[in-house]
């Protein structure tokens, strides 16, 4: 990789999502914004340590800025693994302490580590010892029955002074118990204030607030209260906003006129994967939530679903699904 980490900036960014932000879903969002700060899939450090590196964390250079989100909660371990994604040439190491799924409760981290502080911190500290670019926490507002003000302060404390340089705040609480990592992103209410109160209480630390935004306009409200917003779910389903973030959140031009030619933008990046033995589907499974909402979007998905899978898909069918959303206004219109 090589190149200088990018300086910190928290404004907007993309969450990391097991199984969703994969390094060719990454490409593609890096295509639709240039500022975004991306993030990585969690990788546990025992895989980054012990694993095929390359396959699990290797991303290409385009992708920056970019943080490597990691799990775990032994500090040597951890330590260990943000180094190494430090010399991978991530801009940001990032610690998961609030993913409730069962998988990683057993393994103590995720969400669980809302309960342990000091461990926490000593992760933090060991961490940002081994690197120079900074170490960040993505957490809740607290688990099961902690009260969330109480839980999310005293750890905001402690992770701040073993030297966190921001942390990210999916802003509902976490229930161990009883509810599927999937209801558990819909259910506890979401308490945004609380996240301001705690950005108020360190007006000089970034505080990024994440959860159940939707739209560039809720962003830019919060922006007046927190350093940093991160999309999840809204991103990667309707990609389409991503072509916004770059003049409504940076100032700047966005990267492509729309997404027709921000898919034709993605064709070169597809084909290589192509040439290397990937599968057009590996692509196309993260472009199913593009025009969604627009006429013609449910023809656009019936051909990447039933065309892209098939062995030897190239990328004609992309062309041919995006071809259902052009072709709709030009019928409407006759
Ligand atoms: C499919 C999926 C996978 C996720 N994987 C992770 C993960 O690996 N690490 C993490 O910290 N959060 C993970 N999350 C949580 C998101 O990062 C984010 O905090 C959550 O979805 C709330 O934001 P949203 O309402 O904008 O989606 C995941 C969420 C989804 C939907």
């Amino acid at each position: 990789m090589g190149s200088m980490p990018q300086a910190y900036s928290a404004r907007f960014s993309i969450a990391p999502m097991m199984d969703w932000t994969d390094r060719r879903c990454r490409a593609f969002h890096r295509l639709l914004t240039r500022h975004a700060r991306l993030y990585t899939e969690m990788v546990t450090a025992d895989a980054v340590v012990f694993g095929a590196r390359e396959r699990l964390i290797g991303f290409d250079d385009a992708q920056h800025p970019i943080a490597l989100q990691l799990g775990g909660s032994d500090p040597a371990r951890l330590a260990e693994a943000a180094r190494i994604g430090a010399d991978f040439g991530y801009d940001e190491i990032n610690l998961n302490c609030g993913c409730p799924s069962d998988r990683v409760r057993s393994g103590r981290f995720g969400a669980c580590l809302m309960r342990a502080p000091h461990l926490v911190a000593e992760c933090v500290a060991a961490m940002a010892a081994q690197v120079e670019v900074p170490v960040t926490v993505k957490c809740r507002i607290g688990v099961d029955e902690q009260e969330p003000r109480q839980a999310l302060f005293a750890f905001a404390t402690a992770v701040r002074a073993a030297g966190a340089r921001a942390l990210i705040v999916h802003a509902r609480k976490a229930w161990l118990e009883g509810l599927s990592p999937k209801d558990n992103r819909a259910i506890p209410p979401l308490d945004y204030l609380l996240v301001y109160e705690l950005k108020a209480a360190h007006p000089d630390w970034p505080i990024v607030l994440n959860g159940g935004l939707g739209d560039l306009e809720a962003a830019k409200a919060h922006l007046a209260h927190v350093d940093g917003v991160m999309f999840g779910r809204a991103a990667y389903q309707n990609p389409e906003l991503l072509l916004d973030v770059d003049p409504e959140i940076f100032n700047e031009r966005a990267p492509f006129a729309d997404s027709f030619a921000a898919l034709e933008g993605f064709m070169p990046v597809i084909a290589r994967g192509l040439q290397r033995g990937e599968r057009l589907h590996d692509y196309t499974r993260h472009l199913h939530g593009l025009f969604a909402g627009r006429p013609g979007a449910r023809g656009y998905r019936r051909i990447l679903a039933s065309e892209a899978v098939r062995r030897g898909a190239a990328l004609d069918v992309i062309r041919a699904a995006a071809a259902e959303v052009r072709r709709e206004p030009a019928l409407a219109a006759e």
